[in-house]
């Protein structure tokens, strides 16, 4: 176990599955105490367990995060119980995934819910914690976007949009709350071994990892560590930046 997070609180939102689970893990490794807020009870009993199995402290809060009043509840308790967010990790999102199509036959509700939950979460979670962080003057917030929002991949007109007001609130928050030496960056993952990249059909999948340079897809520690420098010391003068971690897929 390492300690450079030691007495720290880190909250990963969507913390059950892939690379919720995997950031679950390492920051726990590191030392944190992790908070995970997601809605898959059965999902997130399991990593809870998994980071206690190493040793690890970790509080799981059922929580949908589309639900604004289930936000402020599970934040107000992660405060009680285990103490201030030094570290805040946005990673809830997700495309329409069945309801997947071309925008010209895309239903509004899908736009809705993908925008929901793909920048919404990012923006008002964030909002829990940012008062405390300027309070205190210090905090790290990374938040999970998607090489898609760089790339435009067809299918994807509300998930690229929504990936996209991710970089564009990761770097005006970074502007506002740099003074106060508190960094906020995002993560653009690219295709990674989830359960997200299980449901595509198998001719998708192969053509995904044929556009990647390396030849192989991410794996979901790949983007932890990631996200473990940038909440770290190591990165104390990087903020509003967006790290590509995608085999070299797309460059930005
Ligand atoms: N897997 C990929 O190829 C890939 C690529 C680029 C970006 N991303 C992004 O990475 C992040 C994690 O994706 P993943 O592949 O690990 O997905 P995943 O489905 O494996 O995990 C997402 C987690 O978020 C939780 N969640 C979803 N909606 C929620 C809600 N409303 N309230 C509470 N919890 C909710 C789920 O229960 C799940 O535990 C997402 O933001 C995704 O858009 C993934």
């Amino acid at each position: 176990m390492g300690t450079q997070f030691a007495g720290r609180v880190a909250i990963i939102t969507g913390g059950a599955n892939g690379i919720g689970r995997a950031m679950s893990l390492a920051y726990a490794e590191e030392g944190a105490a992790v908070a995970i807020l997601d809605r898959e009870v059965e999902a997130m009993n399991e990593t809870a367990e998994m980071v206690r199995a190493k040793g690890g402290t970790v509080l799981a809060i059922a929580a949908d995060l589309l639900d604004r009043a289930q936000i402020v509840d599970g934040f107000a308790r992660i405060e009680r119980e285990l103490g201030p967010a030094y570290i805040l990790v946005n990673n809830v999102g997700q495309t329409a995934r069945e309801n997947f199509s071309q925008f010209y036959e895309a239903k509004i509700e899908t736009l809705d819910f993908v925008i929901g939950v793909s920048l919404q979460t990012t923006l008002i979670c964030s909002r829990q914690v940012v008062p405390g962080m300027r309070e205190r003057g210090e905090g790290k917030i990374v938040s999970i976007s998607s090489d898609s929002a760089i790339n435009g991949d067809i299918g994807c007109v509300d998930y690229a949009a929504a990936k996209s007001g991710v970089l564009g609130f990761t770097r005006a928050l970074a502007r506002e709350l740099a003074p106060m030496r508190i960094n906020v960056n995002a993560i653009c993952p690219g295709a990674t071994k989830t359960r997200a990249m299980d449901r595509i059909p198998k001719d998708a999948y192969e053509r995904a990892r044929n556009a990647i340079p390396m030849g192989e897809l991410c794996d979901p520690e790949d983007i932890a560590n990631a996200a473990i420098f940038l909440s770290s010391d190591k990165s104390r003068f990087i903020t509003g930046q967006t790290l590509m971690v995608n085999g070299g897929r797309v460059f930005y």
